[in-house]
């Protein structure tokens, strides 16, 4: 099983409830599953650069003209994507570590998620076909941690939308969320009984995903 863990958080592990999140994750991941392929990118370390004209170009020019040639400049503005894209394609679960920033993914995520979801690398899309994965992912996991409370479809969630709804566009519909909310201890005293239910749900998840079928047969895999 090969897992692509990617990290949108610049503290340290002891300061950070999402990234404790993932050790959990991990740490029963690995016990279970020891020879799990893991590939690590910490977005702070591997920082994607910002959307740009040449990229835009690159991306999308050869799906709306048959035969487009990519320029010099157009070829290398997706150095980062390209790269990124074939560790998302070899991944058969994406784990995606962040807080909660502004009501939804830390830019560092979403800048990362612009350049991988790009027509020709992670997914092919056309007027007749429509959009078709390139990848073989069959899970998400999603460890997050926000200072506030927030009820399932609570309206101001813009950040489990955005990972299901970018992610779902390429066929990927199955995602589990482990949430550590509460964690502003100026508003909620029981963040920490919040912290241990999410770091508790972290180890289940790994759990179901250790019991993952990748077999080609198996269709519509879920974790539940
Ligand atoms: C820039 C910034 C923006 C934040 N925005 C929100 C927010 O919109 N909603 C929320 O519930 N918490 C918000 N928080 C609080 C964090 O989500 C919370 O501290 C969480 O525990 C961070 O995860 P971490 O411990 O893994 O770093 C924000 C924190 C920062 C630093």
């Amino acid at each position: 099983m090969n897992v692509l863990h990617v990290c949108a958080n610049p503290k340290p592990t002891e300061e950070s409830v999402s990234k404790q999140l993932a050790a959990a994750f991990f740490g029963k991941l690995i016990e279970l599953k020891p020879e799990v392929e893991l590939v690590n990118v910490d977005l702070y370390d591997e920082k994607p650069p910002f959307y740009s004209y040449e990229l835009y170009r690159a991306a999308w020019y050869p799906v709306y003209q048959e035969g487009y040639e990519l320029s010099k400049v157009e070829e290398m503005s997706m150095n980062y994507a390209s790269k990124q894209a074939e560790l998302f394609n070899d991944a058969d679960v994406l784990v995606l570590t962040m807080p909660m920033w502004n009501y939804s993914v830390p830019a560092i995520m979403k800048a990362w998620m612009d350049q991988i979801l790009c027509p020709g690398l992670t997914f092919d899309i056309s007027k007749e076909e429509g959009v078709k994965g390139l990848h073989q992912i069959k899970s998400v996991v999603l460890l997050v941690a926000s200072g506030g409370v927030y009820m399932e479809d609570d309206p101001r969630d813009a950040l489990t939308r955005q990972v299901r709804h970018s992610f779902g566009l390429i066929g990927i519909n199955d995602i589990e969320i482990v949430w550590a909310d509460g964690q502003n201890p100026l508003f909620f005293i029981d963040g920490e009984d919040r912290k241990a239910m999410a770091l508790e749900a972290a180890t289940e998840i790994a759990e179901d995903v250790a019991e993952l079928d990748l077999s080609p047969a198996a269709e519509e895999v879920s974790v539940d």
